[in-house]
């Protein structure tokens, strides 16, 4: 077995481990990342497609958003359709701030083209040691096969929620917080113009759904269905014909636009978040310590988060040795995860009938009419959809 050294082992080649990487580097931090499937394999994973203005931000300064800045869509508002009545939320009016539209999977191909640090694909039976010593361990396989071992100063775990890190903090360490909902999302990458200019959030009796698009050309659309949902008894025609209903609303003229389905998927709802996010020298970011429902956009945003914290207290502790801002990481992250927990919980409660409780869907109807007819409450609605401002 060869035996490597670095400063910070990042475990996981996803956004939080890909802008970790990135911002580590900047700072004259070295680091390694470790993936476990190939680079194709990340690249093509499809994802939401929602930034925050901090992530852009963020993506900016570190040069890393040229072509994010050439092909995004920027958002100035939303709209929600209830009861066939639509409702524009005027996100950058009530928050000052706007949203971009760009594939979170672009976001990642353009973080790994840009890499030019140590990135390994195809790694396998990575396991960590040492965890709670000053020199943890990662083990793995490389891609031809051979055994390795990266010595560490931090391992940070952005191995996402089915990943090793997490697992490998001992019993009775981590607290998990955990919420299940009873229903999933079909989502659709179609070849269709989109057929709003903005994002659409639809509540009907028939069910939840989403109109949101990747380009000019290209819509991405959702419908809520049941958590065991058998994607084979979703034809085409039956899931075009379901998002028609579900989009209906009072204007004639309004026509959803279809076209060939690319890509489709059914995915589980869930809220979950593990506290303390860290242990030792271990620290937990993005989906390896929290999972939110995609209703409020926010997965890919809170792990970025996440890293901002983590690159902040290592340049620390590496500059002054001030371990401070390392011992307050998971206190510092939590605050935002709930905030953010709460806000992805709201939405989705809001939006999603359950179909057997009048008095959830009298419930969901009038916070629907609440958000729309008051600006105190649109505004709360806005400053959480666009983002605060990261630590
Ligand atoms: N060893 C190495 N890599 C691993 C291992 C392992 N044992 N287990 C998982 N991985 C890799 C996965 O293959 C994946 O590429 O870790 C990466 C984790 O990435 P994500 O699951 O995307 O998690 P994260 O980076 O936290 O991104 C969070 O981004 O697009 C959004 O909705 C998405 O909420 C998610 C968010
Ligand atoms: C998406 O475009 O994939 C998307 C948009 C908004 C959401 C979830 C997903 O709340």
């Amino acid at each position: 077995m060869s035996e490597e050294r670095t400063q910070v082992g990042i475990v996981g080649a996803g956004p939080a481990g890909l802008v970790l990487a990135h911002l580590l580097r900047s700072r004259g931090i070295d680091c390694v990342v470790l993936e476990r499937q190939s680079r194709s394999y990340v690249e093509a994973r499809i994802r939401a497609g929602v930034l925050e203005h901090g992530t852009v931000d963020l993506l900016t300064s570190l040069g890393l958003a040229d072509r994010l800045h050439r092909e995004r869509m920027v958002h100035h508002g939303i709209e929600l359709l209830f009861e066939r009545s639509a409702h524009r939320i005027p996100l950058t009016e009530l928050a000052g701030r706007e949203i971009t539209i760009y594939g979170q999977h672009e976001v990642v191909k353009d973080l790994i083209a840009a890499w030019d640090g140590p990135l390994e694909f195809s790694v396998s039976s990575v396991s960590l040691s040492g965890l709670s010593s000053s020199a943890p361990i990662v083990s793995y396989v490389d891609a031809a096969g051979t055994a390795r071992s990266l010595r560490c100063d931090v391992i940070a775990g952005c191995d996402g929620f089915h990943g090793v890190s997490r697992a490998s903090v001992p019993d009775g360490v981590l607290t998990v917080h955990q919420r299940d909902y009873p229903h999933a999302w079909l989502g659709i990458l179609a070849e269709a113009p989109p057929s709003s200019e903005e994002l659409i959030y639809a509540h009907s009796a028939r069910g939840f759904a989403l109109h949101s698009m990747r380009s000019p050309t290209v819509t991405r659309m959702y419908l809520q269905v049941r958590p065991d949902e058998d994607l084979a008894s979703w034809p085409d025609e039956r899931i075009w014909s379901e998002l028609r209903a579900r989009l209906d609303r009072a204007d004639p003229s309004w026509k959803l636009a279809d076209g060939p389905i690319l890509e489709r998927s059914v995915a589980a709802m869930r809220s979950f978040v593990v506290s303390p996010m860290q242990y030792g020298q271990l620290f937990l970011a993005g989906d390896a310590a929290h999972i939110v429902p995609p209703t409020g956009a926010k997965g890919l945003n809170l792990a970025v988060a996440d890293v901002k914290v983590l690159a902040d207290a290592l340049t620390s502790w590496y500059a002054t040795g001030d371990r401070a801002g390392l011992d307050a990481y998971s206190e510092t992250c939590l605050r935002r995860v709930w905030r953010v927990q709460h806000f992805s919980w709201w939405m989705t409660s809001m939006l999603h009938p359950t179909g057997d409780d009048p008095f959830d869907l009298a419930l969901q109807l009038s916070q629907l009419r609440y958000v729309t007819s008051s600006r105190a409450a649109a505004t709360s609605l806005a400053e959480n959809y666009v983002g605060f401002p990261f630590p």
